[in-house]
């Protein structure tokens, strides 16, 4: 049977832009206070019934005859802190529509952006929150819930000042994509995002927020909000906690069917999906003497701590699942849970680890700005097995051959495997840290590959047989030369004009000193081993170094290593041979 569950409003924004006191406004209690530092430091859920939007909004909604039907709204608070990227993207990620948050005398600040980033990637539709409009220098505050009541109470110069505040944030949104508005000129809400003016410290422009939250949700949410009250619970594993007396707990968003006590529940760890047996469904008990409410049932929406043995090693981020038959349907479960929450490519691309899903997201979008292709991410220390992985691949994917991994454990096996092989491993506890230290490999390794290249290549040269500086005819061969252009080196085989081998190099002289390599401009004598003079070389003659099909592939990739003059001449040596072989 349909039914509507209450939509999941997250709230985004830069720290100390009020996003928990706005929470603390709409549910009329204060735990901004009590937390240490003021800061949030975790995702909590809050559910504000219908009846508690009716007080606040009741009001204005018959003003605008709005008839508010959702259940209720669950609100997540997210932390604004830069460290908190994986708690607000998580957050993000779960949200039906979002409340971005921006204090309007501070405007856009670095987590607003990155808030701002969140909700594109995952195209939630959000209102834009204007707070802390009491400071607004002037702003005489009115005791009341509407926005538009104070504001007709203002004096025109701060009338005026604040609208050049919401321009400003106007532009300020426009700058990454969004058309904005304050909500009351709003034409087309699935245009423009709707700004609304408020302070939550006066609760001026609660009654707006909560009826445009309420009144969105329902226009627009439609089916995304209808839910089988009666199927298989599922959601989204917030935190994975410690509680005294109770061991491992799961924070989890609820968003469909019902989860009842000693339910069997799937989720996910690094080692493959797993299955417990609810034990308890918590519900926090605020003010109360006991910390929990210990509840039968609960229905989505709704954030809900769960407590069974066995959670150790469930991972943030991993879907969670009412199953009738673990045993049997393990599979498939585990198959439809590794879609969403591992990454494989198939393609060729670095591997990476992480401690948590959030991390690997995070870790996913910064590689993929980055432009380095990634073929495998997932939650998990780093064992043989992924060092393996990372190997595969011949010699164009050689900078590709690297594990990186955030916040995890290298196992010794896998230190012992990257040692044996030709795979590099770069750890990292800062999520940036790693983007730098991968460039800086692959630096080192363009580097070495230079120099063997240039130790063990042929390189292009040309050189002239020297009128009257024959010291021997043959076996082997010792004459003077002059090198015209490039290089020579022993070992290098030489060819005539015409591209046939006519001999090797067995040594240089460059007066009277053995030299391993000479260069454009040097007089030397050599030694050539299958040179005869007289017969397959003249006096006068010029001759080429000669290079494999291999050498001159290798050469086309690495054209950058030569000169003008060499480049010349290898296109010389190279169209002399591709027309002889
Ligand atoms: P984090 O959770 O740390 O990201 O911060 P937050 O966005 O939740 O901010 P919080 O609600 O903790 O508020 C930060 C400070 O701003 C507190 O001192 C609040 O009292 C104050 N504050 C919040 N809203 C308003 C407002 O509308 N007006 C004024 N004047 N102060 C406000
Ligand atoms: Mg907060």
């Amino acid at each position: 049977m349909g039914h509507k569950r209450s939509p999941i409003i997250c709230i985004l924004g830069h720290v100390d832009h009020g996003k928990t006191t706005i929470l603390d406004a709409i549910r009329g209690t204060t735990v901004a206070k009590k937390e240490a530092g003021g800061i949030t430091q975790m995702i909590g859920a809050s559910y504000v019934p219908r009846s508690g939007i009716d007080s606040l909004a009741k009001d204005l909604a018959q003003k605008m005859k709005l008839q508010i039907t959702i259940p209720g709204l669950l609100f997540i608070d997210t932390p604004g802190h830069e460290a908190f990227t994986n708690l607000r993207d998580r957050g993000g990620s779960l949200a039906d529509l979002a409340v971005l948050v921006v204090d309007i005398n501070q405007g856009f600040q670095p987590q607003t952006v990155e808030s701002v980033k969140i909700l594109k990637q995952y195209k939630t539709p959000f209102v834009i929150a204007a707070n802390k409009i009491d400071s607004i220098s002037g702003w005489k505050s009115v005791k009341t819930t509407s926005f538009m009541e104070s504001l007709n109470q203002q004096p025109p110069h701060v009338q005026e000042r604040f609208e050049e505040k919401i321009y400003g944030l106007m532009g300020k949104t426009s700058e990454y994509g969004f058309d904005t508005d304050r909500f009351d000129r709003v034409r087309d809400f699935t245009k423009q995002v709707a700004i609304v003016p408020m302070s939550a410290k006066t609760k001026e422009g609660l009654s707006e927020l909560l009826v445009l939250i309420g009144g969105l949700s329902q226009r627009f949410l439609g089916e995304r909000l209808e839910i089988d009250e009666n199927g298989r619970g599922r959601g989204t594993i917030i935190e994975v906690k410690e509680e005294k007396g109770l061991g491992t707990t799961l924070d989890v968003i609820v968003y469909d069917g019902v989860m009842r006590k000693n339910d069997e529940i799937a989720y996910m760890t690094a080692n493959g999906v797993k299955s417990a047996r609810i034990r308890g469904l918590l519900e926090p008990n605020l003010g109360g003497k006991e910390k929990f409410t210990f509840l039968d049932e609960v229905a989505a929406a709704a954030g809900v701590k769960i407590y069974a043995p066995g959670l150790e090693d469930a991972i943030p981020g991993s879907p969670l699942e009412v199953v009738k038959d673990f045993e049997s349907d393990s599979k498939d479960i585990e198959a439809q849970f590794k879609s969403v929450i591992f990454h494989r490519s198939g393609e060729d691309g670095v591997v990476l680890r992480a401690d948590s899903l959030g991390s690997v997201e995070a870790l996913l979008n910064l590689f993929k700005d980055a432009d380095i292709p990634v073929k495998d991410a997932a939650v998990g220390n780093i064992t043989r097995k992924d060092v393996m992985a990372a190997s595969v691949g011949g010699e164009e994917s050689r900078f590709l051959k690297v594990v990186l991994g955030f916040n995890v454990k290298i196992l010794d096996e896998a230190w012992e495997e990257s040692r044996g092989s030709n795979t590099h491993v770069i750890y990292s506890d800062i999520i940036y840290r790693l983007i730098d230290d991968y460039r800086e490999w692959v630096k080192t390794e363009k580097d070495k590959m230079k120099k063997e290249a240039i130790e063990n290549a042929t390189w292009p040269g040309r050189i002239k047989v020297l009128d009257g500086y024959v010291f021997r005819v043959s076996k082997p061969a010792i004459f003077g030369v002059s090198v015209l252009a490039g290089r020579v080196r022993k070992g290098y085989r030489l060819m005539d004009k015409a591209g046939e081998v006519v001999g090797e190099i067995r040594e240089i002289q460059r007066e009277k000193e053995k030299v391993e390599e000479a260069g454009t401009g040097d007089q030397l004598a050599i030694s050539c081993e299958g040179i005869s003079i007289g017969k397959n070389v003249s006096e006068g003659d010029v001759l080429y170094t000669y290079m494999t099909l291999d050498e001159i592939r290798g050469w086309e990739t690495r054209l950058a290593m030569l000169n003008e003059e060499e480049k010349a001449l290898f296109e010389q040596i190279r169209r002399m041979l591709t027309i002889s072989f």
